[in-house]
């Protein structure tokens, strides 16, 4: 686990230990002294809750070592790792990278996606915690890419909140507003677990969107 003293981190940790068929094999995060190169040889797979400016170097040395990874962090370019290939000799390892791993969240982009093509003009506002270090969030740029034309995006960070986002469509006399709360990290953890027993067999790699693993 990468980021394993983080607000996700901890939480992918205690849901990677309650799952009978998945192993903890290392806790990298400079919060508790162990960096990713001294987790690596014992792991198949790491998962990187991090840092914008740090998950993709982390990325590159996994597939560099062979260790498929499953990458949550949102705010950062994924486009070199369309470039990065598992050294010869190195058996080939996977990237799998999700801006949102709730079920509820995948549904409300695939939801805004297919409305935005019958409603003239849509923006989005997106909520989460003041922790928050990247905005517009992942989940709202992806939203926005999915759908069609212009999508302005605003950001709210306040205190209490965890992850939340509405899409508002507007169009002569009406409108609609689609919402999606994320009230607990726990909501991830289901999205987490599949695609860490997922990534080892992907078709194609880097894979982006946990609704390429569901749908
Ligand atoms: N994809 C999703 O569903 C989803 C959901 C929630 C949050 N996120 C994203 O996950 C990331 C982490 O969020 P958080 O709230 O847990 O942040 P956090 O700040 O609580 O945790 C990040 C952790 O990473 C550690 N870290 C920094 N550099 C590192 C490195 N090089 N190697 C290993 N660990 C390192 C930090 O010490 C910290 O403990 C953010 O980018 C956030 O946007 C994604």
């Amino acid at each position: 686990m990468a980021g394993a003293a983080g607000r996700m981190g901890q939480a992918v940790v205690a849901a990677v230990e309650g799952a009978e068929d998945l192993e903890l094999t290392g806790r990298a995060d400079p919060a508790l002294g162990t960096a990713l190169a001294g987790v690596l040889d014992d792991a198949d797979v790491v998962v990187d809750f991090t840092r914008p400016e740090t998950a993709l170097d982390n990325a590159l040395r996994c597939v560099a070592a062979g260790v498929h990874v499953v990458i949550g962090t949102t705010g950062f370019d994924v486009e070199p790792l369309r470039e990065a290939a598992a050294p010869a000799g190195h058996r080939r390892a996977n990237v799998f990278v999700a801006p949102n791993f709730a079920i509820s969240a995948v549904l409300m982009m695939r939801f805004a996606a297919e409305a935005s093509r019958h409603m003239a003009r849509a923006e989005i506002v997106e909520l989460h915690h003041d922790g928050k270090l990247d905005a517009p969030s992942g989940t709202a740029a992806r939203t926005a890419q999915l759908m069609q034309g212009e999508v302005p995006i605003h950001s709210v960070r306040l205190p209490g909140l965890v992850a939340h986002q509405e899409v508002i469509l507007g169009d002569v006399g009406q409108s609609l507003t689609i919402r999606q709360d994320s009230y607990a990290r726990e909501s991830f953890m289901p999205g987490v677990l599949l695609a860490i027993r997922r990534v080892p067999d992907l078709a194609e790699s880097p894979l982006v969107g946990l609704e390429r693993l569901l749908f």
